[in-house]
């Protein structure tokens, strides 16, 4: 089967970008299961329950969170509804709605892990220890197991990695929204890139409105910073083929739509 990741999705002009690319990704490449993190989806920050019902109609099965699932207060009218929603694992126990969420395909489950690192990112319980704890846990139903890792360290992003290389099919690393360009299958199995990248404003900076963040660095003043409201826009993702007998992956690549590398129908 083949899994569809598309990163980071920065208000708007990211929403615009799934809602035009979604349906020719899936004509091109036929995944069976789409997953989006959607943290950065309303105005940058958080998600609301209307962005994530736009997400499933336009063709996502599970959306992902990160250090910005809070920020957007309509969080805490659905986290608890929704079935295919998945926030960090690793926040504090008692914090409402989950880290791990199954989606089926045909007869097929797939677990789905969001996880949060812990360098250089606000505090949390230990990745790994979380990490090993759910993997078991997702094998109970399946052996095909998804992990967003939401990090900002290319170090902690590479550990996970290792940590899981055949307990997990995948460990895609979220968060710092440049794509990196070391997508490998791990000697055990598991497919394995730090970061997938971002989908929303390609001119910005991470996708953010460049001037502000230019006078936060250039004057060091508290600035507050806004999806940028027109401009050109992109998409990053990547698409993992996975065997479905072992749960490991046979294959990943990386997908990314811009006008410097503008999307091949073929
Ligand atoms: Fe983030």
């Amino acid at each position: 089967m083949k899994i569809l990741f598309i990163g980071d999705v920065v208000g708007s002009p990211g929403r615009d970008m799934v809602r035009t690319y979604l349906p020719k990704l899936k004509a091109k490449y036929h995944p069976q299961l789409t997953i989006i993190n959607g943290e950065n989806a309303a105005g940058g920050r958080g998600i609301t329950e209307a962005i994530y019902r736009f997400f499933l109609d336009a063709g996502a099965n599970v959306i992902t969170l990160g250090n910005h699932t809070w920020d957007n207060k309509d969080i805490f009218n659905f986290i608890e509804e929704v079935k295919y929603l998945a926030r960090p694992a690793n926040f504090s126990e008692n914090n409402p709605g989950t880290g791990l969420v199954f989606s089926k395909i045909n007869n097929l489950e797939v677990a789905v892990i969001s996880l949060q690192g812990r360098t250089f990112m606000p505090a949390s319980e230990c990745p790994f220890q979380r990490a090993e704890m759910l993997v078991e846990k997702a094998k109970e139903k399946t052996n095909i197991i998804f992990i967003d890792f939401h990090a900002e360290a290319t170090s902690e992003k590479q550990a996970m990695g290792w940590f899981l290389d055949g307990k997990a099919t995948a460990v895609i690393g979220t968060h710092t929204h440049v794509q990196t360009a070391d997508n490998r299958i791990l000697p055990n199995g598991t497919a394995y890139l730090s970061d997938v990248g971002m989908t929303g404003p390609y001119d910005g900076i991470l996708g953010m409105e460049r001037s502000a963040v230019l006078k936060r660095f250039t004057t060091g003043l508290p600035v507050r910073f806004e999806v940028p409201k027109t401009g050109r826009h992109q998409l990053s993702g990547c698409l993992i083929d996975v065997n479905e007998k072992t749960g490991m992956a046979n294959s990943i690549e990386r997908i990314m739509i811009n006008d410097d590398h503008p999307f091949v129908d073929f």
